[in-house]
């Protein structure tokens, strides 16, 4: 079992410190990408507020197919370049979604969606994943949720390849 309890009241900045130390030793000497890619959508959805799915989509072949999540099933095969996982995969860059609904081409995978984040996973200049978290509210994801996920992947990334 793994132990972990951020502070109630920590602000954004400590409870992403809390997130990153904990992805960290959870996913230390693992070098199965998969089950590091489930605790790791296990962990976020504990303990990020507000969320109706949080997981990863992997690079295979020349599109992104679902991988370890939790929320609601969803879609199986993004194209590259399409909805925001998609864009976020073909910019090679984060996309933080306010309304999902003024998002051209996002892809509803459950209707329940009002914002989204989306940080591709970069290992030796390749894109081998997306991380993907939807929330039921609008403009859910702030700067301090981007950099907080940025650095989370940039710590752990090479461990989900
Ligand atoms: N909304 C995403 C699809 C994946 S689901 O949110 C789980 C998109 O537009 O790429």
């Amino acid at each position: 079992m793994f132990d972990f309890a951020p502070a109630a009241n920590a602000d954004k900045a400590a409870l992403y410190d809390d997130l990153l130390s904990a992805a960290d030793a959870l996913t230390a000497g693992e070098p199965d990408a998969i089950a590091n890619m489930a605790n790791i959508s296990a962990l976020i959805w504990q303990f990020l507020p507000d969320l109706n799915w949080a997981g990863f989509y992997r690079m295979v072949g020349d599109e992104l197919v679902l991988g370890p999540f939790q929320g609601r099933t969803a879609c199986i095969r993004i194209p590259l370049g399409k909805g925001v996982c998609g864009t976020a995969a073909a910019r090679r860059e984060t996309q933080r979604v306010e309304d999902v609904h003024a998002f051209p081409g996002h892809i509803a995978c459950d209707a329940a969606s009002a914002s989204e984040i989306v940080v591709p996973v970069i290992i030796n200049g390749r894109v081998v994943a997306v991380f993907d978290l939807d929330s039921p509210t609008a403009a859910r994801f702030e700067k301090a949720d981007q950099t907080g996920l940025e650095a989370l992947i940039a710590r752990i990334g090479s461990r989900l390849a």
